[in-house]
């Protein structure tokens, strides 16, 4: 059978959606991703469950990748292009935190000018925002999300590791006036850590018009402390929302789409559930991550990463990475396995794989 020259895998689904991840490192120690802090520590001692999860919490920080390993602008420009004459749509650029990497709108400014590329994005932590904010802009950048997992200064820094929130609520406020729309905002609900400010996060998105997604929490932690017990279903966080605000279903834009959409009455924000864990989207997914140091992931929770940086660096044509990269993506998993008897978490956290 001739494949078709879009990346599609066995399933039938065709990748439009790549992630490219920018740094392994990040200014931040969120406890769902990278946890370092001693309140971090003391969370996980009280939920570890040696019956339920063999392997004790850990806190140790991974082993940031050497310069050297890092792919330059150039590998991820090629690698970009090659990915869109393939059917890619769209680029997500994240972490780690990538407004760490250095001249980082260099980068957007050069992907913004390849040709066919539809939607250009960022995900990040939000703190060194507003020092990038118009260069940012001016080289291209179409949409941006922010993570914000509590609107109190003490929660957010027990969470994040980092005294920022309000760092980041000025970053929302200038990608807005900025007109990088839509402005979504990400948390991640973790129960007995911020299930309780949930009502005030969603009221944060009808103030200030934003699109606020809650994210049920995966195991991709860093410290592998992850439980059943600590997701919010989504289902639940919805049945919350609702007791206090009238939600209107918004239609799904794209079948790939991981949020279900809410509006409010008064048409000012909106609010969506990414709930992986209990209502998985794999059926859907048209995604493929690429990570800093240059190994292409087909899902989230692939145990195993295909490196493309080798072929970059010794010469391979472009035509021959096409056809690798047809190849790796034909087998892209399924679907996740979480919750299963079965399911290994991969080797990397989320900090290195990009969320
Ligand atoms: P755009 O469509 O580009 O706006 O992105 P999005 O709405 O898909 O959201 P985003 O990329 O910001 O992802 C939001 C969160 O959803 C991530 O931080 C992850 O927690 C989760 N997520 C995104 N993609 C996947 C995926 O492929 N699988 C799973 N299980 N979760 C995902
Ligand atoms: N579970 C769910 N989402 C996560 N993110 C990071 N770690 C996790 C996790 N364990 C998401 C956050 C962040 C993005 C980079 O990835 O929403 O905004
Ligand atoms: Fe937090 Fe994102 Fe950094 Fe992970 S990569 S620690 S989620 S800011």
């Amino acid at each position: 059978m001739t494949r078709p020259t879009t990346l599609s895998d066995s399933f039938g689904r065709v990748m439009r959606d790549l992630r490219v991840s920018l740094t392994d490192r990040c200014n931040f120690r969120c406890l769902y991703c990278l946890p370092e802090t001693e309140e971090a520590a003391n969370f996980y001692r009280t939920k570890f469950d040696p019956q339920r999860n063999p392997n004790p919490p850990t806190l140790r920080l991974p082993d940031w990748k050497p310069r050297s390993e890092i792919l330059s602008f150039e590998e991820i420009e090629r690698l970009v292009r090659l990915a869109v004459n393939l059917g890619i749509q769209k680029i997500r650029l994240t972490g780690g935190e990538p407004l760490l990497r250095q001249g980082v709108e260099i980068l957007v400014g050069k992907l913004a000018r390849i040709p066919g590329l539809k939607d250009l994005a960022m995900t990040t932590n939000g703190f060194l925002f507003i020092r990038k904010a118009e260069a940012l802009k001016a080289a291209g950048l179409q949409r941006i999300s922010f993570s914000l997992d509590s609107l109190d200064r003490d929660n957010f820094k027990k969470i994040t590791g980092r005294d920022g929130l309000s760092e980041v609520l000025t970053g929302i406020d200038r990608a807005q006036e900025l007109g990088l729309n839509p402005v979504k905002v990400n948390a991640v609900i973790i129960r007995g850590i911020n299930d309780h400010e949930m009502e005030g996060l969603a009221e944060l998105a009808r103030k200030r018009n934003l699109s606020f997604r809650f994210i049920e929490f995966m195991p991709l932690d860093s410290g592998r402390a992850w439980l059943k017990d600590l997701v919010v279903p989504g289902r639940e966080i919805l049945r919350r929302l609702q007791a206090k605000f009238a939600l209107h279903p918004v239609p799904c834009a794209h079948a790939s789409e991981t949020a279900r959409r809410w509006a409010f009455e008064d048409g000012r924000g909106e609010i969506g559930i990414i709930a992986p864990v209990t209502e998985p989207f794999c059926g859907h997914c048209n995604r493929l991550r690429l990570t800093a140091d240059g190994k292409i992931r087909t899902c989230l929770f692939s145990l195993h990463e295909h490196d493309v940086k080798g072929l970059l660096r010794s010469g391979a044509s472009d035509e021959e990475i096409a056809k690798i990269l047809r190849g790796i993506v034909w087998q892209k998993e399924e679907r996740h396995h979480i919750g299963e008897p079965d399911f290994v978490q991969p080797e990397r956290s989320m900090s290195c794989i990009g969320g």
